[in-house]
């Protein structure tokens, strides 16, 4: 069974937190409309999917969404979600460093935490670049996942979140990522502590122009008030997180 299979129902517990108000939704929208500069009915892809986050609030937007994933369990969430809805999305089972879609095919590929589980990102990325169209736009939502560039007082409260977390819903998670690097035979993931300058510099690589960052500190605010302390402590606040956006030029 994959990893993520594993996790499916306990990551969507947490991720629904972020869409609990209609103040975090507005806020959702609005930075993803801003990002892909106010057009409508765009062909979007969502790689990495997972339970559908991001490709159902692009749905919700009017955008034509295709969510991509490795996992069949978060597929069947994404699924149920869509239909809970009343969404038209895509749900497919697919490799996000190998597509299985003709070049051009999409306006905007984007993706949210996905970029630090790859061991090969320069290979995805290329791969993303390949689907765009001339025109289009790459969205990578991501962080630094690690504790190297932590100070004291966050990594004390993330701990202390951890604990909660561990007595609350029983279960270790201290361990996890660790564990999953082993699930994944032991190899490096180059981008798990990776910062903006460094996803800047893979995009660049790729041959994608323009290449900015937008910031996350409105959608951080509005999470605090609604995701709880175990959450906060544990995910919300210990980690640097950031977005950036990257075009693929030509007509
Ligand atoms: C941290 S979750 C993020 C899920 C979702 N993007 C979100 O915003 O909540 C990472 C997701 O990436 C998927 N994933 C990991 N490696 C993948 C790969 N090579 N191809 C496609 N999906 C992958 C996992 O199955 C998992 O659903």
């Amino acid at each position: 069974m994959q990893d993520w299979d594993k996790r499916a129902e306990q990551y969507t517990q947490r991720s629904e937190y972020h869409l609990k108000s209609e103040e975090q939704k507005a806020e959702w929208k609005g930075t993803l409309d801003k990002i892909i500069d106010n057009k409508s009915s765009l062909d979007m892809l969502d790689v990495g999917t997972g339970p559908g986050f991001l490709a159902l609030l692009l749905a919700e937007m009017g955008h034509n969404c295709t969510g991509v994933d490795l996992s069949t369990k978060m597929l069947k969430i994404a699924q149920r979600k869509a239909n809970a809805n009343d969404l038209q999305c895509r749900f497919l089972h697919g490799d996000a460093e190998k597509l299985d879609f003709e070049d051009h095919s999409f306006d905007v590929v984007i993706n949210r935490h996905l970029l630090w589980t790859l061991p090969h990102p320069g290979v995805a990325l290329r791969e993303w670049v390949r689907v765009l169209r001339p025109g289009g736009k790459l969205v990578i939502f991501d962080g630094d996942w690690t504790t190297h560039n932590m100070d004291k007082r966050r990594k004390y409260k993330q701990l202390l979140g951890n604990y909660l977390v561990m007595i609350s819903e029983k279960r270790y998670t201290l361990n996890w990522r660790k564990r999953y690097k082993t699930r994944i035979n032991n190899e490096k993931l180059p981008f798990e502590g990776a910062d903006e300058g460094k996803v800047m510099s893979l995009m660049e690589a790729a041959g994608l122009s323009n290449i900015s960052t937008a910031s996350m500190e409105h959608l951080l605010k509005v999470d605090s008030k609604s995701f709880p302390l175990k959450y906060r402590l544990s995910f919300i606040e210990p980690y640097q997180r950031y977005i950036v956006i990257g075009e693929k030029l030509g007509h």
